[in-house]
Parts: structure tokens; sequence; C-alpha cells
């Protein structure tokens, strides 16, 4: 895994892990380019990931996707993951999905502040997660005549 400090790893993955299952590695690795959709940002050197962001479909609507990102700890707050969220948008709106969802934790201010800038909105709530959405295409106008 790339460079994730432990409070990184805990605010992306909810839990404090230090190292991935089998299982959430298979999961994370099945990238398709439809239902699982990733990209990793590379060092200058192309030898490094520094920041990765993906978004998997809905296992039952295939409009709306579940979007997570993570970038490095030495790399944050430079304009890696604005970028990377960005790409992410413009890609699945033009894949033609309606629907980005995002959770994060409630303490997770950073988060929640980088996919509000990219245009996703809270959604009301309690508890320790934070719902974020945001809708990519217009609702359609009904024509009353
Ligand atoms: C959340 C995370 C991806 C942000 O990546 P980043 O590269 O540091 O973000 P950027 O520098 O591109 O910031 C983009 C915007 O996010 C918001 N943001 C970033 N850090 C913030 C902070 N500490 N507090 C509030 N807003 C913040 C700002 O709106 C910022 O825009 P600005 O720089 O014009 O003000 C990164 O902190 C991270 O990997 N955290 C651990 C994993 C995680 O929390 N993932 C999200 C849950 S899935």
């Amino acid at each position: 895994m790339y460079s994730l400090s432990p409070r990184s790893r805990y605010l992306r993955f909810f839990t404090p892990i230090e190292k991935m299952s089998e299982r959430m590695l298979d999961q994370m690795t099945q990238v398709d380019g439809h239902r699982h959709v990733a990209w990793l940002a590379l060092t200058p050197d192309e030898r490094t990931g520094v920041g990765v962001v993906r978004y998997v479909r809905a296992a039952d609507d295939d409009q709306s996707a579940e979007v997570a990102i993570a970038v490095a700890d030495d790399w944050q707050g430079g304009g890696l993951g604005g970028e990377l969220l960005r790409q992410t948008v413009d890609h699945a709106r033009l894949a033609g999905l309606d629907l980005l969802t995002a959770t994060t934790l409630r303490e997770n201010s950073a988060g929640a502040g980088l996919l509000q800038a990219a245009g996703f909105a809270a959604k009301r709530g309690s508890g320790m997660y934070r719902e974020l959405e945001i809708r990519l295409k217009a609702p359609q106008r009904l024509n009353t005549g």
C-alpha cells in the first residue's frame, strides 16, 4: 500500500488496517473500467503511487456508484485529491451515471471539504458517518403542454 499514515488509513477504510486481506486486495484490484473504475496518481518517475480514486457501481443500480479516494500523506494539501476527484466526476458523467455517493467519517472534515469542493452535497443524517452525493444529470422537466 502506498504511504498512508494509520490516521489516513482509518479515515479511508474506517478502521486502522495494517495489511489488506486477500479479499480486500481482490476487491480493490478488480478494476474493469465499467463497474469499477480507478485512477492511480504516480510520482513523476512513475515508480510510486501517491493517490488513488475509484468508483464502484451499486450492485442493484447501474446508474449509481460509490466513490472513495486517498492521497499519500506527503502529497496531501497540494491539490492532488481535488484534481483526481474532479476527473472522476467528469468521467462518471460522461459514462452516463446519474449519481455518485460517498461516505466519510463525520470527523473527517478534509474528506467532506474535498467532496463538497467537487460539488457533492451532504445528506441529512446522524451517527459517525456522513453521506454525501452529487447528481450528475439534471432532472427531466415535465412537459405540461
Ligand atoms: C481527503 C484527501 C483525499 C484530500 O486530498 P488532498 O490532496 O489533500 O486534497 P486537496 O489538496 O486537493 O484539497 C482539495 C480541497 O479539499 C478540501 N480540503 C482539503 N483538505 C482539507 C481540510 N483539512 N479541511 C477542510 N477542507 C479540506 C478543500 O476544499 C480543498 O480545496 P482548497 O485547497 O482549494 O481549499 C486526503 O486528505 C486523504 O487522503 N485523506 C485520507 C483518506 C480520506 O479521508 N479519504 C476520504 C474518505 S473516502
